[in-house]
């Protein structure tokens, strides 16, 4: 291990932010590359078979070696932490992480991203003791064909909203239900999922379709826009704009004007919001990412198994994050019609980052 790094909060003159004047906040971490799921528009199964080379046991880095770079991380001003995959519940020693990471001084939010279809009820209380506080299930449509359509492994729509079902009974702080839509795909059930979670605890979220990773065949046209999302459910459930829950949330919030709850729709192909992006991302090998369109990672194993001490891991990160000038999405919007993914390389595949 090398020297600690004494996490108090940063006076403003120490606050670390990039090219664009953001300041690094959230770091999401990838504790695997696999999933037992094959969504078309981020695993599709042609492409992630048999053969895929997936990273090895071995090349993942501990629970040790991630706890240590989230301290390193904290003394720069991350205070958030969600957990990703691929599918995090396929690491075993998942609670270990989260305990680890729940014990550093200056995480103050620990979240996870998941599918659900591991998600037994001792599993949800597990992972809430630990110190995992917010759960984003991802769950794209209720009517069996559209899902078996969109997720290419035969999962029963049933053990997915048992999964959900389990994490609304532990004490989370939230539970949210992230919805890809795709415009011809699954856009019928928008308002299915509307009836499904109105007036439950569970927040859901419609998000736009994306061109992350390079296999998803993403064509602007099956993007249905939030914009239509939020008129199509405000026709037969009146909705009201709702304040952010914190500076830089990825999603704009809306409440039903009858009480039942809210939703939430990110934009992220027709409203960008890189102007505020303080997000970083770890893979599961050790790479930092500082856009979820990156091209290219840094490579952190390497220095930790070159035994950097926590100030030379620092010193780069500074300058990692310091250089940073990403801002793909915004980038998208103004590019042509005629070009409209036009992106200069091959980027890193979302189950690699964790989206
Ligand atoms: P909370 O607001 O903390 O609940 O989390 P979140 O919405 O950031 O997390 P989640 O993993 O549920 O993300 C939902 C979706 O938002 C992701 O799947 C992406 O599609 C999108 N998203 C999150 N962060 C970014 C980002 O930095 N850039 C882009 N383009 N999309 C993002
Ligand atoms: N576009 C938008 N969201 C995506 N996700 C995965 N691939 C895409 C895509 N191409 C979402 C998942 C999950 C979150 C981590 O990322 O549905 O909720
Ligand atoms: Fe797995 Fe999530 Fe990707 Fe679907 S979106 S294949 S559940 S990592
Ligand atoms: Fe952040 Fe990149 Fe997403 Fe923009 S496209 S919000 S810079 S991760």
């Amino acid at each position: 291990m090398g020297e600690k790094i004494d996490c108090k909060v940063l006076a403003m003159d120490d606050v670390l932010t990039d090219s664009l004047q953001r300041p690094l906040r959230d770091l999401r971490i990838s504790v695997t590359d696999r999933c037992n799921f094959r969504c078309g528009y981020c695993m599709p199964k042609d492409i992630f078979g048999k053969g895929y080379p997936f990273l090895k046991q071995s090349s993942l880095l501990s629970c040790d070696q991630v706890a240590r770079l989230v301290r390193i991380f904290a003394g720069l001003g991350v205070h958030k932490i969600r957990l990703t995959g691929g599918e995090p519940l396929l690491r075993q020693d998942l609670e270990e992480l989260v305990r680890k990471i729940a014990e550093i001084p200056g995480i103050d939010d620990i979240a996870l991203t998941t599918n659900a279809s591991l998600l037994s009820r001792e599993r949800a209380l597990s992972l809430n003791q630990a110190g995992i506080r917010r759960l984003n299930i991802s769950l794209d449509a209720l009517t069996p064909e559209i899902y078996a359509r969109i997720n290419q492994i035969p999962v029963p729509l049933e053990d997915i909203l048992s999964g959900v079902a389990h994490a609304l009974e532990a004490p989370y702080q939230a539970v949210k239900i992230n919805m890809v839509v795709q415009k011809g795909v699954n856009d019928k059930d928008i308002l299915p999922m509307v009836e499904y979670f109105r007036g439950s605890q569970a927040v859901l979220r419609f998000i736009e379709f994306m061109d992350v990773g390079n296999h998803n065949q993403w064509n602007p046209e099956q993007v249905f826009a939030s914009q239509d999302i939020v008129s199509l459910i405000n026709r037969v459930y009146p909705i009201r704009p709702a304040s952010a829950n914190y500076p830089g949330e990825v999603a704009r919030r809306w409440r039903y004007e009858d009480g039942q709850g809210e939703i939430g729709v990110i934009s992220s192909v027709t409203q960008p919001f890189c102007g505020d992006c303080a997000r970083a991302r770890l893979s599961a090998r050790g790479e930092l990412f500082t856009c979820l369109f990156a091209t290219a990672g840094f490579d952190l194993k390497k220095l930790l198994e070159a035994d950097a001490s926590d100030t030379e891991i620092t010193s780069q990160l500074r300058d990692i994050w310091g250089r940073r000038t990403d801002r793909y999405s915004m980038e998208r919007l103004s590019r042509t019609r005629s070009d409209p993914s036009g992106h200069r390389g091959r980027k890193v595949e979302m189950s690699y980052i964790g989206g």
